[in-house]
């Protein structure tokens, strides 16, 4: 049997870390500068169909490789949700170190609708799902939407992956600290 009030623990003071929102910060920029020092890779994804669309994603994950299931996550405000309801499937084009424009496009809200945004990448229709796949990007994945999840102010997508393949991109197209970098660290 131990000693009661003699632990350290017992006579250290318990240090409480000051809230974000005593801090005078409100939670959403403490949690955005928390999660910008998650260093991630950069996607677009695209979803074809009747409503074709394709947007800038870095929330971006394997979830399963039996079943194969990858997520990804989007705002219910961007048009990219509703392009994938309606397709009832998307792909993952991952982005490769010289694809830093490509990514500000599809993040860029003044691009043309449709297809016709289609025409600033070289790109061609997935075989499974008809969605863009992007000859530069560093490799790409086809996925049927298989389960929508409520998240907040996005949804996440499960997508079971039906293809794969590798573009000609070479090394990865990384973000950090809200700004783009190349793997081995160097801002780009
Ligand atoms: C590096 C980067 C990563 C992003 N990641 C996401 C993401 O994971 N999910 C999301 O909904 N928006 C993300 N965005 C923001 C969208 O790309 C942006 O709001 C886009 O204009 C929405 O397009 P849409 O409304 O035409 O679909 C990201 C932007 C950048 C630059």
């Amino acid at each position: 049997m131990g000693h009661p009030g003699a632990g350290p623990t017992e006579r250290t003071p318990l240090r409480v870390p000051t809230s974000p929102s005593r801090r005078g910060l409100s939670p959403q920029p403490a949690l955005r500068q928390v999660m910008a020092q998650f260093a991630t890779g950069v996607t677009v994804l695209t979803a074809g169909g009747a409503d074709p669309h394709g947007m800038t994603a870095n929330a971006f994950s394997s979830v399963s490789l039996d079943p194969p299931l990858v997520l990804c996550c989007v705002a219910k405000a961007a048009r990219m949700h509703s392009s994938i309801v309606a397709a009832g499937s998307f792909a993952v084009n991952i982005l490769a170190s010289d694809q830093q424009a490509v990514s500000k496009y599809f993040a860029d809200w003044k691009r043309p609708d449709g297809l016709a945004q289609f025409d600033a990448v070289s790109w061609t229709p997935g075989g499974k799902t008809g969605a863009p796949l992007f000859t530069g990007a560093l490799a790409w994945l086809e996925c049927e939407l298989a389960q929508v999840v409520e998240g907040g102010d996005h949804s996440v997508f499960l997508g079971r992956v039906v293809a794969t393949g590798r573009g000609a991109g070479e090394d990865a197209l990384i973000f950090y600290s809200g700004g783009y970098h190349d793997v081995e660290g160097r801002a780009a």
